[in-house]
C-alpha cells in the first residue's frame, strides 16, 4: 500500500460514495477517517429530541454545547455517540436525513462543527481522510490532497436504494431535494480549488481506490 501521512479530503454530494470511498481508503494507508455528514446528523438529532424550534439558534446552541458527542476515527470501528449512546442508526434514518439540511444552514452550528473538525484532523497522527461537503475549500484548505467524488443523479438513488432498500423512485426525489437544500449552505455542485475531479458512475468500488492510489502516489495532480 501507499504510505500517506497527511491530510485527504473527500467532498462531494449525497450517494456519491464518498463514505465507502472513504473509509477503504483510510483502511489500506492506515489512516484515521472522519464523517463530517456523521456530526451534522448527530447534531440534528440531538436538537430534534430536544424539541427546540429550529429557528431558536440561541437555545439549539445551548442544547448542542450541553451534549456529548463522540465520533470514533477509525475506520475498522467508526461510531458515533450521543451521552455516551450509539446513535449510528438514527441519525440515518428518515427523520434526520429529512431535518439535517435546515440544521446544517445554521451559521452557529456550522462554526462549531468545523472548529470540532479541525480540532479532530489536528490530532491525527497517522493521516487522515476526511469527507463532507465543505472539506476542501473551508475544513481543510490546505489538504494534501483534495478529491471531489461525484457521480449522476439517477446512479446515486440507485447506489443508496440498494444500500438501504429504500424504494428507488423516493430516494431519487430525496437526493434532488438535499442536494437542492444543500447548495443553499456549501456547494456540493461545485470541486474545491485544487480538487481533482472524480466521475464514479461508471466506476466500482475498486477503480475508485485505484485511482486515488495513483493520485496520492503523483502528489495530487491529475
Ligand atoms: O454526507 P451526509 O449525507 O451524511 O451528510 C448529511 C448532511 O449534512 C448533508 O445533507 C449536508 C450536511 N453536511 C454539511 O453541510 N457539511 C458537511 N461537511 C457534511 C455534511
Amino acid at each position: 500500500t501507499t504510505q500517506f501521512d497527511g491530510v485527504i479530503a473527500i467532498d462531494g454530494p449525497s450517494g456519491s460514495g464518498k463514505s465507502s470511498v472513504s473509509r477503504r481508503l483510510a483502511t489500506e494507508l492506515g489512516a484515521a477517517c472522519l464523517d463530517t455528514g456523521a456530526m451534522y446528523r448527530a447534531v440534528t438529532l440531538a436538537v430534534m429530541r430536544s424539541g427546540v424550534s429550529l429557528s431558536d439558534t440561541a437555545t439549539i446552541m445551548k442544547v448542542i454545547e450541553g451534549t456529548r458527542f463522540e465520533f470514533g476515527t477509525n475506520p475498522a470501528d467508526r461510531y458515533t455517540r450521543i451521552d455516551d449512546v450509539l446513535v449510528d442508526a438514527d441519525i440515518r434514518g428518515p427523520e434526520v436525513t429529512g431535518q439535517v439540511s435546515a440544521v446544517s444552514a445554521v451559521p452557529e452550528v456550522r462554526k462549531y462543527l468545523i472548529t470540532a473538525q479541525r480540532e479532530i484532523i489536528a490530532a491525527a497522527e497517522h493521516g487522515i481522510v476526511v469527507e463532507g461537503r465543505d472539506i476542501g475549500e473551508v475544513v481543510a484548505p490546505d489538504a494534501d490532497l483534495k478529491i471531489y467524488l461525484t457521480a449522476d443523479p439517477a446512479e446515486r438513488a440507485r447506489r443508496r436504494s440498494s444500500q438501504d432498500g429504500s424504494d428507488l423512485a423516493a430516494t431519487a426525489a430525496d437526493i434532488k431535494r438535499r442536494d437542492t437544500a444543500d447548495a443553499k449552505t456549501t456547494r456540493p455542485h461545485d470541486a474545491a480549488p485544487g480538487a481533482v475531479v472524480v466521475d464514479t458512475t461508471h466506476l466500482d468500488l475498486d477503480q475508485v481506490l485505484t485511482a486515488l492510489h495513483e493520485l496520492i502516489a503523483h502528489g495530487g495532480t491529475a
